[in-house]
């Protein structure tokens, strides 16, 4: 038995109202916050329950059978993720991705993909609309979500051994399930699809060279995630932590890889393509990815929000208090109010946490204090 204390977990006691500021704020799409970053990336909670129960994000022996998710009632409606998100697009967003807990058990997910598909940037575009899953139900899901505008999903795996999968997952769920679900998605034309794989050290980094050989090739681009101290439950220990140096070591002793530029401004992902013969990236080797928040963070270029399942408005992954916006929703505001209320606190935003972690005292860093938890925010 593990000796390690679990701290309560209740994120939803702490909020902060979200007030209307004297002044209006206007929607010029070139909202920038206290530390000159724009806002671009707003990430969806759609349900904070998940049929997984991944050590790292929701250990058994906090969200057991006693845990109470937030009743329906809570939850934001469609019509109401949807009118904030215009609000968001208004200020600048471009990019949307639905999260969870596992999204894809929100009943009816694809009317509100619908409704986010017709939705436009503010030049003209469709959003880049994406979505975060475990792949559980992709294959009964693929070709519906497809057809509701959905663009491109990315999926989490943590390994492609079977013994090691059911492990980290720890409901037994057989890895070729999510394979299907991955090869479902490819088929209906959800790419280009991204998997995402936590690593710790000692747990699944034996899975970092057989996920490569897998994916190289395949046009899915596989991406390698440092282990994170989110939320108050998972025990996270630095010594678990695999720095993405020593990934990218392990890769190149197998396969030659060459650095690529970023694809985005603010990306969360460090590139590297497979070379070919001549030494240059090979396109149809494809590519691979590491997210280095603990060993190099990447904060300075943070434009993402988050917003939760029964709306609050979150400005790090790493908060412990988000903006409640269900509140003035259903107070009756106007879409010119919601816009001056997620204005100000845009404005107001000078969270940068993952740089900040080294220097934090003990007591606020690692898993000393309450903070959300990726279950309910999402990735
Ligand atoms: P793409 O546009 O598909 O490349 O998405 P993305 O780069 O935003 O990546 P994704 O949403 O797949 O995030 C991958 C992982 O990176 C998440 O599961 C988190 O572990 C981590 N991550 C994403 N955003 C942040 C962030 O703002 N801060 C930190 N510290 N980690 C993040
Ligand atoms: N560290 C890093 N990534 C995490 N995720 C959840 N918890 C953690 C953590 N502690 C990410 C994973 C998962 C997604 C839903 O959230 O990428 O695939
Ligand atoms: Fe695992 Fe994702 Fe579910 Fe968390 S939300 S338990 S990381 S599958
Ligand atoms: Fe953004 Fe916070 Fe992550 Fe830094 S730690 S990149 S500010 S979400």
């Amino acid at each position: 038995m593990s000796e390690r204390v679990i701290p309560l977990v209740d994120q939803r006691l702490q909020t902060l109202s979200a007030r209307l500021p004297a002044q209006p704020i206007p929607t010029t799409g070139l909202l920038n916050d206290a530390l000159g970053r724009p806002l671009r990336d707003l990430r969806i909670s759609v349900t904070d329950r998940c049929n997984f129960r991944c050590n790292y994000c929701m250990p058994k022996e906090v969200f057991d059978k006693n845990y109470t998710y937030l009743p329906h009632s809570a939850l934001l409606t469609f019509e109401e993720i949807t009118r904030l998100t215009q609000v968001f697009i208004a200020h600048g967003v471009r990019k949307v991705r639905l999260t969870g807990g596992e999204p894809l058990l929100r009943k009816n997910l694809e009317t509100l993909v619908e409704q986010l598909a017709a939705l436009r940037t503010l030049n003209g575009q469709p959003l880049d609309l994406t979505l975060t899953t475990n792949g559980s139900l992709l294959k009964r899901k693929a070709a519906t979500l497809k057809a509701a505008g959905l663009q491109r999903v990315t999926v989490s795996l943590d390994g492609l051994d079977d013994a090691v999968f059911r492990r980290m997952n720890d409901v037994d769920f057989p890895v070729a399930d999510v394979l299907e679900g991955i090869a479902a998605a490819q088929s209906a034309g959800l790419g280009p699809i991204k998997v995402n794989m936590v690593v710790k050290r000692g747990t699944n980094d034996d899975q970092i060279l057989p996920m490569a050989r897998h994916f190289r090739g395949s046009g899915i681009v596989l991406r390698f995630i440092e282990y994170m101290d989110v939320g108050a439950t998972n025990g996270w220990r630095m010594d678990e932590v695999l720095p993405s140096a020593e990934v990218i070591q392990r890769l190149q002793q197998e396969w030659p890889l060459v650095p690529l530029e970023p694809a985005a401004p603010g990306e969360t992902a460090e590139r590297w393509g497979y070379a070919g013969p001549d030494g240059r990236h090979d396109p149809s080797l494809g590519e691979v990815g590491v997210i280095s928040s603990v060993t190099q963070a990447f904060c300075r270029d943070c434009n993402r929000a988050r917003l939760s399942t029964e709306g609050r408005l979150y400005l790090c992954l790493f908060a412990h208090q988000g903006h409640d916006l269900r509140s003035l929703l259903r107070g009756g505001a106007s879409d010119a109010e919601l816009a001056s209320a997620i204005g100000a606190i845009w404005q107001g935003r000078r969270d940068r946490y993952s740089e900040l972690r080294a220097f934090l005292p003990p007591e606020n860093s690692g898993q000393g204090r309450r903070r959300i938890e990726m279950s309910y925010i999402g990735g």
